[in-house]
């Protein structure tokens, strides 16, 4: 309610428009000063929100989506392992579906093929989304593809520039890495019970540890722009969701694909596909309905790329 005011927002009003008492409001008023809220507040005119901490709160976050989503839970974590752990505890522990899991900081942060994902306290962004889709296995990288292109739309925005998805789901900014997407899955032999949805931005960091900093960066290093994590956060979400939805519908990604392939590095450009029986180099041409990569050899001749069985490197590097 303060965040929506202009001015000051008297307790008897905040009371009604909550449905709680005024001693509630008079509690949760103070949890937020804990947490680090600014709030004024004079006996006559009741309560003004002055500045917000550069903290996650799940106050923040709802306020911010000022929608009734997610529809379920909300929680933000000072430290923790890994936010795909908690996602996937939290799932056989029966959490509803459409839930927010979102760090400070994890101790055990987590890459794709077993890296770490570094993730220090307080300036990026790390969290994971949790859904219980009725789909078939094969279509779990699908979902990744449209947090992939949610992100890299929300990060440009941010950037004022584009950020390119390094297929399936890096984004790269001048070069660099400065988002990677982590999607775990419970199944059922041949459908899916649930999934988490891991993404780690560096968005503020502007230092990175030695055996990374080659290759990653964030978009304030990048930029000199300086981003609110929480309205990045709720931009990705809005965004994310509403693609979201279109694909439990359709079931493919033919909705979004000219909208990926605009942001693809890969299209257009010689790669190294690598597979466990060796490389080979082709062209990339841009991802079909099914999220395939398909690339040409010199010959013309097409191949399509299913994610999770092959990497896909530049010629003379990352991208
Ligand atoms: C990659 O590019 O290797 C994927 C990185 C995914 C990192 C995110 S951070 C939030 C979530 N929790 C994790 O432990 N990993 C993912």
């Amino acid at each position: 309610v303060l965040s929506q005011a202009a001015s000051f927002s008297n307790g008897q009003e905040i009371s009604r428009i909550l449905g709680v008492s005024r001693s509630a409001v008079w509690k949760c008023i103070n949890a937020l000063r804990d947490e680090g809220y600014e709030i004024s507040s004079s006996t006559r005119r009741g309560y003004m929100l002055g500045k917000s901490p550069d903290r996650l709160t799940t106050a923040g976050i709802r306020a911010g989506l000022n929608t009734n989503l997610p529809e379920g839970e909300v929680l933000v974590f000072d430290s923790i392992d890994s936010t795909n752990e908690e996602g996937k505890r939290r799932a056989l522990d029966g959490a509803p579906g459409d839930s927010i899991y979102i760090a400070e900081e994890q101790t055990s942060g987590k890459g794709r093929r077993g890296r770490v994902w570094s993730s220090p306290k307080g300036q990026d962004l790390f969290f994971s989304l949790l859904y219980y889709p009725d789909l078939e296995v094969f279509k779990l990288p699908m979902l990744t593809l449209i947090a992939a292109l949610a992100a890299a739309e929300t990060a440009s925005e941010w950037a004022g520039e584009k950020v390119f998805i390094k297929w399936p789901n890096d984004l790269v900014l001048h070069g660099k890495k400065i988002c990677g997407i982590l999607t775990e899955m419970g199944a059922e032999p041949d459908r899916i019970s649930y999934v988490v949805i891991g993404l780690g931005f560096n968005l503020n960091r502007m230092t990175f540890e030695k055996e990374i900093e080659d290759m990653a960066s964030s978009i304030r290093k990048e930029t000199g722009k300086t981003v609110d994590r929480t309205k990045f956060f709720c931009t990705f979400y809005r965004r994310f969701r509403e693609k979201y939805r279109q694909f439990l519908k359709d079931e493919d990604l033919a909705f979004m694909m000219k909208d990926y392939n605009d942001l693809l590095i890969n299209a257009g450009r010689e790669l190294k596909v690598i597979t466990k029986d060796g490389e080979k180099t082709c062209r990339g041409v841009g991802v079909n309905k099914n999220g395939e990569l398909i690339v040409e050899d010199e010959n013309g001749r097409k191949e399509y790329i299913f994610s999770g069985e092959v990497s896909v490197r530049g010629v003379y590097g990352y991208v």
